[in-house]
């Protein structure tokens, strides 16, 4: 059924309900939702007048708690909350069309049915992908809260180690397993030396909007490099990859971080930064600066 109806958040929900709508009898988790709640009260209100019994009203109010329960574990995705709206308005519509004409029991009956049958003929929003990540397609609306749901995940994914030769080349990707809007930025980051999440450590190599997004590392130098999909205000996934480089002294690696080089495929972004041409340029630079040393000392 395109409806989920379990899920650890509705289901923790669900014993809470019952235990509040007793009590609490203009609760309808979902039917309260959408429209007005007074339109409800309304609709019980002139149910009890047709019938010309007080204990009516409260019984018409006690029939939909009791027929809403069972929606309260419904989410939709959060593109059909306008469709879950048009499916709970056009039951309420009915059951005042239907108050002079049927029992409200028979009517409530084939309301909440119909309800049922139109849920199942909606889309289903992907389901949450684990780890971690901000996943806008994945959004529910829930019924038993009236609000939109995010996945519960952090954005920053679990560190990857790559075990990686000094001499070889090391392609790491910034995709991830669920649906991104297209054209995202995509920030790649580097903390030397050490295994870290932490963003302060980092300084940022290359920003960019590419798909697929994806950087290859020709020096690989011992260190952290992470990628953040999305604007910083925005971030949908922040990857990291923990470069363990093998061959070579530790201390010769460090001294490779000046020379890092980073060769970066953007298919529609821009050009790579050259760090090892500003190295060649430090380096010109510093060699004109001691031949005219030389030159003032003669
Ligand atoms: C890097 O790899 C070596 C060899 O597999 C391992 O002993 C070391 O613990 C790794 N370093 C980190 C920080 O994971």
């Amino acid at each position: 059924m395109p409806v989920l109806c379990s899920g650890t958040m509705e289901r923790r929900w669900v014993p809470l309900l019952l235990l509040l709508v007793p009590w609490l009898p203009g609760l309808h988790p979902c039917l309260l939702c959408f429209g007005p709640p007074i339109q409800w009260a309304r609709l019980c209100r002139e149910i009890a007048r047709s019938s010309q019994k007080d204990s009516q009203h409260q019984h018409c109010l006690e029939a939909l708690a009791e027929a809403a329960v069972p929606l309260a574990p419904v989410t939709v995705g959060s593109g059909q909350s306008e469709a879950l709206r048009k499916i709970i308005m056009d039951a309420l519509h009915l059951l005042e069309k239907q108050k002079d004409k049927k029992p409200f029991e028979v009517s409530l009956q084939e309301a909440i049915q119909t309800i049922w049958v139109k849920l199942s003929q909606l889309e289903q929003a992907p389901a949450c992908i684990p780890p971690c990540g901000h996943q806008p397609a994945a959004r529910v609306f829930q019924c038993a809260t009236c609000r939109l749901v995010d996945c519960q995940f952090p954005v920053d994914c679990p560190v990857q180690d790559v075990w990686v030769h000094e001499d070889e080349a090391i392609t790491l990707h910034c995709d991830v397993p669920f649906a991104v809007p297209p054209e995202l930025q995509v920030t790649w980051m580097f903390a030397k030396d050490i295994r870290t999440q932490d963003l302060a450590l980092f300084e940022e190599l290359q920003r960019g909007i590419g798909e697929p997004p994806s950087l290859t590392v020709q020096d690989p130098t011992l260190g952290t490099i992470a990628c953040r999909l999305g604007a910083a205000s925005e971030t949908l996934a922040r990857k990291y990859f923990y470069l363990n480089v093998s061959g070579g002294s530790v201390e010769a690696e460090q001294g490779l971080q000046a020379r890092f080089r980073a060769v970066l495929r953007w298919p529609r972004g821009r050009a790579p930064l050259h760090l090892t041409t500003s190295l060649q340029l430090g380096l010109v630079l510093g060699f004109v600066g001691l031949v005219l040393l030389l030159l003032l000392l003669l």
